[in-house]
């Protein structure tokens, strides 16, 4: 167990301290969202009481301390993932905008008919569903890599898929419905050694993981603000400086051009080249303090105290397994872990037999425990594993083993009553 103050980090979250239908909130939904530090708030509040102007426009004093602000969140995100540079860092409204860019600059100029794009079955919709679009609208195909029972890649698989026509690997670092952590950097290797390149979904790794995009040598990451702490409608794309020169423009506006006349309009150097429009200024701003918020802990520590939480769960579940097999005449366990991969972030799905998932979901909810019920926006990945939805506990560094106790005391009740 990690010797993180936990308290006081919980005071750091006013959202925690209510209670929802007569309970203690427990928050267990923290792969959908995690909640916001004050000191995010706090920015969002002073941005706009004392800072809120235009960027990169104006030269008043507003203007010039809010342009400050917002770079000064694209450099703390350079170091957050270790990018060579500020500029191959590029805010959007969040990862699916980032895999949408990507799919539709680099994708168009660059994939041809016949050209294939791997991507893996445990993709959330927003790694399938650019690419489908993509590649139906340039003739290119998509090749998925298959998965085991616990949920792990068939890296042999991979080798198999890979070939000379291969362009493009998409692949989720972490599953966001099985908590699995894919050997990227593995998959990577493998893919430059054919001359494709590797977007990776950071989504849920980005909180859980040191990240380290030079030492990884992916050439694109997706990173989402509001999984990290920070607010919803921010994202970053990272990507290497040669690729970014080399994509043309996502959109057309304002800010990412260099000049514009009716007949001709030359673009923006990169990361601005990327930026059309006024962006989410405010939310920039702020998201820079969850990053702090996340350095002043550290990954390490955050990780070591959110695998105990996953441990203590698995082995609660499995404990109701046993207990309940004893009692009964059931043959079957009642629980059915969903993602039992070796290398796991603190995130455990699970179905509980003659249940219904969301019904479990309800009645969780009942008892002020938050998590979340479904397909995860995973259709794919739950046919492969012949399941409609699961339930799915997601933990985050604020959360406790005591939460999880209660958790379990919640589960123990519904197998209960799927048993009568
Ligand atoms: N992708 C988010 C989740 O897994 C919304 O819940």
């Amino acid at each position: 167990m990690s010797k993180l103050d936990i308290i006081s980090i919980r005071n750091q979250f006013p959202i925690l301290h209510q209670e929802v239908n007569g309970k203690p909130l427990v928050y267990f939904d923290n792969a959908a969202t995690t909640q916001k530090p004050q000191a995010v708030i706090d920015a969002l509040v002073k941005y706009y009481n004392t800072d809120n102007a235009n960027i990169h426009r104006a030269a008043h004093t507003l203007a010039a301390r809010s342009t400050d602000m917002f770079e000064d969140t694209r450099k703390t995100i350079q170091a957050f993932i270790n990018a060579k540079e500020v500029e191959e860092c590029i805010f959007t409204k969040g990862v699916t905008e980032s895999i949408n860019l990507v799919a539709q600059t680099w994708g168009r100029k660059f994939l041809q008919a016949g050209d294939e794009v791997i991507i893996t079955t445990m993709e959330h919709h927003s790694n399938i569903v650019p690419w489908q679009m993509i590649c139906e609208e340039k003739g290119a195909i998509l090749k998925v890599i298959p998965i085991n029972e616990a949920g792990e890649l068939l890296m042999d698989d991979y080798d198999k898929l890979l070939s000379s026509k291969t362009k493009m690997v998409a692949c989720v670092w972490v599953s966001n419905a099985l908590g699995t952590i894919n050997p990227v950097k593995e998959i990577i290797q493998k893919a430059h050694a054919f001359g494709a390149i590797v977007l990776l979904d950071g989504a849920q790794a980005c909180s859980h993981l040191a990240v380290d995009v030079q030492d990884l040598d992916c050439d694109f990451l997706a990173v989402s603000s509001h999984k990290l702490y920070g607010p919803t409608g921010v994202g970053v794309l990272y990507g290497k400086r040669e690729l970014l020169e080399a994509m043309p423009p996502y959109q057309g506006g304002g800010e990412m051009i260099k000049e514009v006349s009716f007949e001709k309009t030359t673009y923006n150097e990169i990361p601005y080249k990327f930026e059309a429009g006024t962006p989410n200024i405010g939310d920039v701003i702020a998201f820079k303090y969850a990053l702090d918020f996340v350095n002043e802990i550290g990954k390490e520590n955050i990780s070591a105290h959110e695998n105990a939480l996953l441990k203590q769960c698995v082995d609660g579940l499995d404990a109701i397994n046993v207990k309940t097999l004893h009692a009964t005449s059931l043959q079957d366990k009642p629980i059915t872990l969903i993602g039992t991969a070796k290398q796991k972030v603190s995130v455990q799905s699970f179905v509980i037999n003659g249940m219904h998932h969301f019904d479990a979901g309800m009645m969780l909810d009942a008892k002020g425990i938050a998590v979340r019920t479904g397909h995860h926006c995973t259709q794919p990945l739950m046919n492969r594993l012949g399941l409609d939805g699961t339930i799915r506990a997601s933990f985050s560094v604020y959360n406790t083993l005591e939460e999880v106790d209660v958790f379990l005391e919640a589960v123990q009740r519904l197998v209960k009553l799927s048993n009568k």
